[in-house]
């Protein structure tokens, strides 16, 4: 059979060729070429001079005003699987896509098996598309889930137009695929996994998605640098965008929401990886302290408000003194805002570490995007330089600015309860979040400044 014809697609400029170049001869980019399907052309040469006019186009779509659009909340089946409705906004949604990262490993195909065979259970007919392993291997595993008994169809198939002709032949109302990487179109000639084909196949499913009220849930791999292969485009196309995080080494996995047009974001669930698959921790906010005795030099532990729930998690910090080109290394938290809060360090508190490597660590493999942590990783990279501990029970949260402030984190009060609640008696909080009430058995020290947190700190000793 002859394929279809394609087209290379600059992605800089639109412009397209029959052939893949290096160089798009459009606009001069270079490596912006992608295989893509040609659109139908419709209508003849001159379609933007149609003779016509568009009157006979204009009716339609009809226009509606909005208030005559009655907005329907959407229909949500819970998956049964609390953290994971947690994230989702309270279940999966009729016709939504959701797309779900994470590293090789980190427990995808588990949660999905299981989240599939739970749903298939409530009534939902289910469909679980394995590119990545064969039948027997999902079979092996849900063994080990204890869902052997499962009714969840299976399909290892890896080519898209046969996906959908099953779908469309069993009509399932919850479709995996597991993994997009793996999924290819044979109307394009790029290999599986290629931006070409993951683009393709995701649009692919996109539409049915949306055409027939299928559930689709989608596995994509990440990169090494922690952003999901292929375009960043998938990311626009889907509904909802959970990744995984954690170390495979522990037990803990978070999944968190980066996208959700049917619920918050920022929302995270969090899991723990057992012999019998992954098991919700309904009360996360410990999980990440790790457990010294004493208290070491370079560890100061934070609470950080994951969505809903406030979160304690420990900092460590590694200050040694290095060779002409020290290194600064951080291992959950943003690396460029480390180089920034050590030049506040320097220049605000007198803290110089300009020949000293800097390594720094949210213990347990969480990723810590807000500000608030400023603090704390403040605290504990003077904490390893000193070779002084911080007090038992401590711990700081609060953003640093450039000029040396100290400035709130949101939802303080939160923040401190649950700090109090686990046992925590020592505090530097920003002063805006500072109680106006005493909370019992915690010691709360206001700053309004990176120099007054270090000389409180000093105070402590
Ligand atoms: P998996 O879901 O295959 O990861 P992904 O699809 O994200 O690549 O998870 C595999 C890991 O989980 C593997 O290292 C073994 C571990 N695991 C358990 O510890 N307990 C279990 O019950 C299962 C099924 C897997
Ligand atoms: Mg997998």
């Amino acid at each position: 059979m002859a394929k279809d014809k394609t087209i290379y697609t600059c992605n800089a400029c639109g412009g397209s060729t029959p052939r893949w170049l290096g160089k798009c001869p459009n606009c001069g980019a270079w490596n912006s070429l992608i295989e893509s399907v040609p659109e139908a052309a419709s209508g003849g040469k001159n379609r933007l001079s149609a003779p016509q006019g568009y009157a006979g186009l204009a009716n339609a779509q009809p226009v509606t005003p909005l208030s005559a659009i009655e907005a329907q909340d959407v229909a949500r089946t819970p998956s049964g699987i609390e953290e994971l409705d947690r994230v989702l906004g309270g279940g999966v949604v009729e016709g939504g896509v959701v797309l779900i990262g994470g590293d090789p490993g980190i427990g995808k195909s588990t949660l999905l098996l299981q989240a599939m065979d739970a749903l298939q259970r409530a009534g939902l007919p289910t469909l679980y598309v394995t590119g990545e392993e064969s039948g027997a291997q999902v079979a092996l595993r849900s063994r080990r889930l204890g869902i052997d008994g499962s009714q969840v169809n299976l399909l290892a198939e890896i080519q898209l137009e046969k996906i959908l002709a099953t779908v469309e032949a069993t009509q399932p109302a919850v479709v995996v695929i597991d993994s997009i990487q793996t999924t290819y179109s044979d109307q394009l000639t790029s290999a599986p996994g290629s931006v070409a084909q993951v683009r393709e196949c995701a649009a692919h499913l996109t539409r049915m998605a949306k055409g027939t009220g299928v559930t689709v849930i989608l596995v994509g791999h990440v990169t090494k640098e922690g952003a999901l292969a292929g375009p960043r485009v998938l990311e626009h196309m889907v509904d909802t965008v959970l990744y995984f995080e954690g170390d495979t080494h522990s037990p803990h996995r978070l999944v968190r929401a980066i996208k959700n047009r049917f619920g918050a974001v920022n929302e995270i669930g969090v899991f723990a990886m057992t012999e019998k698959g992954l098991k919700g921790v309904s009360n996360p906010s410990a999980i990440f302290l790790s457990q010294h005795t004493e208290p070491v030099p370079g560890s100061c532990v934070m609470v950080t408000l994951e969505g809903t729930r406030p979160l304690l998690v420990e900092i460590q910090a590694l200050v040694d003194s290095a060779g002409p080109a020290p290194r600064r290394l951080s291992v959950g938290l943003d690396k460029d805002r480390l180089a920034m809060l050590l030049a506040v360090l320097n220049r605000h508190a007198g803290v110089a570490c300009a020949d000293q490597d800097v390594f720094v660590n949210a213990v347990g493999g969480v990723r810590i995007n807000e500000p608030a942590a400023d603090l704390a990783v403040m605290l504990s990279i003077t904490s390893s330089l000193r070779g002084k501990p911080l007090p038992k029970g401590f711990f700081a949260f609060g953003e640093v600015g450039l000029a040396g402030e100290v400035r709130p984190a949101p939802r303080g009060q939160d923040r401190l309860k649950e700090a109090a609640k686990l046992g925590f008696t020592v505090a530097v909080v920003p002063k805006a979040n500072a109680p106006k009430k005493a909370i019992a058995g915690l010691t709360i020290h206001a700053v309004e400044r990176v120099d007054e947190a270090m000389q409180v700190v000093r105070g402590l000793d």
